[in-house]
């Protein structure tokens, strides 16, 4: 016991021996290669490659001046701005006063698990931080099954079958598409058959819609459509609009969750009071849209559609297997088929596997484990962002619209996320770079 008696039993359980986020160790051990020279290829953090679009610049530049702290739900302009959005996109109703807006949506999902006393469900794989939010505030989690060959995506039977078990039990389901880690969207029939057995057992469905702009094909849909009054969906700038690190995220509520929105806007009002003032007057511009937005969007998706469809050619081409990804930066490749000859090498985990790519071929991936796969899987998350997205933006724009941004544009354009895919092949056919 340290002399001032205040020692780390005392930390909350729920956090003791929490470990270490999967993708600050491989962020550690890129920094450390890169400091002894090695070249680093990025494609371990979910970051936008672009640049906020310039007229939202514009008005975060004109309201820097805004000091006032703002509603804890949001800047009643933006309330407005986020129905319209959705009215706009989706053609969905909200009251404006069911709009929250939230530093992150990160942030807003932490809150809503708080106010709500219900299990979390989540299919595996599944975005990083909603199972450690659900542990630190002491809820039970259920990683519900997908399969590569059904895109990684969540059936109404799998559903179903949690839920008869005990039907009337308090739950959120967390449903994200275009999805983060596997680049996967559900079609319309099958977000219809997902809303007929989240109706079936009163589901609270929060819908993670923060990669729905960057859906390749620009036709994303929400599953409020089908499921409104028990459906919350969450937005925000970090993905579609490339800022994240202006902390914006927001949650639309159907009328019927008042009493949902009332209890969050409660913890709210205790915990971060308000959301930055210059950064809520700044998203009223990126959520009313139009022309130069519009445009932003078109060229961001084409150039991700590209990167895409290209590296997921190449990838299963070497004898990966990999399903296509319709939407967002990121693909989810299984190294399965070279078990054997990884096995040789001393990889059996995905984890071993991120290991030996960072330190054999300079390439940061994340293992499946941090996405709740088996560690014994070898799939890999690889987020295709590492090139200069203004550069790469403006060079979409010189091309006809009509036309497919081919290898050559790649390759000028992307050249990292092109080696990085040759030097993976080349490293599974025993070619890649050794340590020194
Ligand atoms: C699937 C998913 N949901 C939510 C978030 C959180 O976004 P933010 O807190 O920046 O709004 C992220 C960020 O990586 C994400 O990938």
């Amino acid at each position: 016991m340290p002399p001032n008696g205040i020692h780390e039993v005392h930390l909350n359980l729920n956090v003791r021996g929490l470990p270490m986020s999967a993708t600050l160790a491989v962020n550690e051990l890129s920094a450390r290669l890169q400091s002894e020279g090695r070249e680093i290829f990025r494609l371990g953090l979910g970051q936008s490659p672009f640049p906020v679009p310039p007229p939202v610049v514009e008005e975060l530049r004109a309201n820097a001046h805004q000091k006032d702290y703002l509603p804890v739900r949001g800047l009643p302009a933006l309330q407005e701005a986020v129905a319209g959005y959705f009215e706009r996109t989706q053609q969905l109703r909200f009251d404006p006063g069911g709009i929250i807006v939230g530093p992150g949506s990160k942030e807003l999902m932490f809150l809503l698990q708080l106010v709500y006393y219900g299990d979390l469900v989540i299919p595996t794989p599944s975005w990083v931080s909603y199972e450690p939010q659900a542990h630190i505030i002491g809820r039970h989690v259920h990683w519900l099954p997908t399969r590569p060959d059904n895109d990684w995506l969540l059936t109404p039977e799998e559903l179903h079958r949690l839920c008869e078990k005990d039907p009337t039990k308090p739950r959120i389901v967390i449903l994200n598409y275009p999805n983060n880690p596997t680049g996967c969207s559900y079609r319309e029939e099958q977000l219809r058959s997902l809303a007929d057995t989240a109706r079936q057992y009163r589901i609270i469905l929060l819908s993670d819609e923060i990669y729905g702009e960057l859906r390749f094909d620009g036709g994303h849909r929400s599953i409020a459509r089908y499921y409104p009054e028990g459906t919350i969906i969450s937005t925000g700038l970090s993905k579609w609009c490339g800022a994240g690190g202006w902390r914006l995220g927001t949650f639309a509520f159907p009328k019927e969750l008042d009493w949902l929105a009332n209890a969050m806007a409660v913890v709210a009002s205790e915990t971060f009071t308000a959301t930055s003032a210059p950064i809520q007057y700044a998203a009223v511009r990126a959520f009313c849209g139009g022309m130069r937005i519009e445009d932003y969007l078109r060229q961001s998706r084409r150039i991700l559609r590209s990167l895409g469809t290209g590296l997921h050619a190449r990838l299963e081409a070497a004898g990966l297997q990999v399903t296509e990804p319709t939407g967002a930066f990121y693909l989810f490749p299984d190294f399965s088929p070279f078990r054997e000859q990884l096995a040789a090498r001393g990889i059996q985990t995905s984890d071993d596997l991120c290991r030996h790519l960072l330190v054999e071929t300079g390439v940061a991936v994340l293992p499946g484990t941090a996405f709740g796969r088996p560690a014994s899987e070898l799939t890999v998350r690889m987020a295709y962002v590492d090139f200069d997205g203004a550069r790469a933006l403006a060079a979409a724009e010189q091309v006809a619209p009509h036309e497919e941004l081919d290898q050559d544009f790649l390759e000028h354009h992307c050249p990292k996320i092109v080696t990085a895919a040759d030097r993976i092949i080349d490293w599974l056919d025993g070619e890649g770079e050794r340590p020194e």
